[in-house]
């Protein structure tokens, strides 16, 4: 967050506008895809950064903004020990932080008896946090149920 704010500072309300003509549009999308309701604070870049990435890979996000996050997360009962930015939800699963689409696939493919997965924290180089030339690091993808207990699922 702290980068992303220092990111806005610089380059200013020109940023803000085009990120605001984004999340207006991202509301307003129609056509096929997988629907996914993508809770966000309206003022975070990398969720709508995360929520193009959905775009891209056949998903359909509804976005509802949320200046209160922590209320949706703690409504949502998602243990805090995985908390991340944003939080989403599709066919009766949730999706935490930024985890690629090809993880959600998995999930709903084998539908495993879990809350969700989640990608804890904002690892640099997860789909929305990643930048071309910037650091990469490993990043796990957990499969977590409401009581905090949580598995890997993936390994990026
Ligand atoms: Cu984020
Ligand atoms: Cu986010």
């Amino acid at each position: 967050m702290t980068t992303r704010r220092t990111f806005m500072a610089r380059t200013g309300g020109f940023l803000l506008a085009a990120l605001t003509g984004r999340w207006l549009s991202g509301q307003a999308t129609a056509g096929p895809g997988t629907p996914i309701t993508v809770f966000k604070d309206p003022s975070c870049g990398c969720c709508t950064k995360w929520v193009d990435h959905l775009q891209a890979n056949g998903f359909k996000p509804t976005v509802r903004p949320e200046t209160n996050m922590d209320a949706i997360k703690d409504r949502l009962a998602i243990p805090k020990s995985v908390r991340g930015c944003h939080t989403a939800q599709l066919d009766g699963y949730l999706i935490e932080g930024h985890v690629p689409a090809g993880d959600i696939r998995r999930l709903l493919a084998d539908r495993p008896k879990v809350a969700g997965l989640a990608v804890p924290g904002m690892p640099v180089s997860s789909p929305g946090m990643a930048v071309p030339g910037g650091p990469v690091e490993p990043f796990d993808v957990v499969a977590f149920q409401s009581n905090g207990t949580t598995r890997r699922f993936a390994r990026h």
